[in-house]
């Protein structure tokens, strides 16, 4: 029989969505980058073109050195597009300035591979949340007020903030630092949350934890989630749809059953055989 604990750590297909309905949230012609000239000049990104709805769960699969950290770099405009256009909420995106930069992010955030470069180390935590609140415009609540919102947040990713408000980052162990990435989500609830490897770090425990999580926020909140990863098992798991790639290019998209159900591309093909089981539902506390 099942635990409480590996009930809460099955993946399951159930919580695909259909977005196919939803408002366009960001979108992409023809976006390429290439880094280098002549005859060093790589072309990380191709001209890719994508669309992700409002609430959808989007992976981007592909191996290594295939673009999708120069792809995310490019969403969340922290590095140019050599050429093509990104579109927010169906209008070209506007981030020639600063302050229209930081208005962009007000609607996009990210977690990284590693949660240890996301957390300013020198700030404490209660610090860290504090910020996430002023960010969303809470700087004149009360203080009980923060309090009750960094609370709930630290226990919507099962932390205990009255334990946490006197420690640095570095004092979390890594699973207990990516569950902290996940509170200032829940806080600053970001339109679109772009999830580079996020659980690459930790173990298959901490690791479908942190996936639940992620789906429960995107459930609560209703956010655009984009999903980076290798893993085209756990993508076809998640996913509402999945893009590939390989080599810069997206070589197959659509909805994840039918990508990974029934690949066309060679590639997908190749990366779907590599995974064992991938049509028997997959439990996580097991792996
Ligand atoms: N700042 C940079 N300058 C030059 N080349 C770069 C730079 N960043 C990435 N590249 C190159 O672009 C290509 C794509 O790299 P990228 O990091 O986007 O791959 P990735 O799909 O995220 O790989 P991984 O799965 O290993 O994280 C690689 O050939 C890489 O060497
Ligand atoms: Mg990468």
């Amino acid at each position: 029989m099942k635990t409480e604990e590996s009930k809460n750590t099955t993946v399951s297909l159930e919580r695909r969505h259909d977005v196919s309905q939803n408002p366009m949230c960001l979108s992409g012609k023809g976006i390429t980058r290439i880094f280098g000239t002549g005859k060093k000049q790589n072309v990380a990104v191709d001209h890719v073109d994508f669309e992700f709805r409002e609430g959808e769960l989007v992976s981007i699969v592909g191996e290594s050195g295939s673009g999708k950290t120069t792809l995310s770099k490019m969403l969340l405009g922290l590095l140019e597009p050599t050429e093509g256009e990104i579109f927010f909420r169906g209008e070209k995106r506007d981030i020639s300035t600063r302050a229209k930069k930081k208005e962009y992010w007000k609607n996009i955030q990210a977690i990284f591979q590693d949660p240890f470069s996301s957390f300013n180390v020198f700030n404490k935590i209660d610090t860290v949340l504090l910020d996430c609140i002023n960010m969303t415009g809470g700087k004149k609540l009360p203080k009980e007020e923060k309090v009750r919102l960094m609370t709930e947040a630290c226990s919507f990713v099962n932390l205990k903030f009255a334990e946490l408000t006197n420690k640095y980052p570095f004092e979390l162990s890594g699973g207990q630092m990516q569950r902290l990435m996940i509170a200032r989500i829940f806080l600053l609830k970001p339109k679109i949350l772009l999830a580079d490897e996020p659980t690459s770090m930790i173990d298959a425990c901490s690791r479908a934890t942190i996936l639940d999580m992620l789906l429960n926020l995107r459930d609560e909140i209703g956010m655009t989630v984009i999903f980076i990863t290798h893993d085209i098992g756990l993508a076809y798991y998640i996913s509402d749809t999945v893009y590939i790639m390989e080599h810069g290019r997206f070589v197959e998209h659509g909805l994840a059953d039918e990508v990974i159900l029934t690949p066309k591309a060679e590639y997908t093909k190749r990366l779907i055989s590599d995974v064992p089981k991938i049509h028997e539902v997959w439990d996580l506390s097991t792996v």
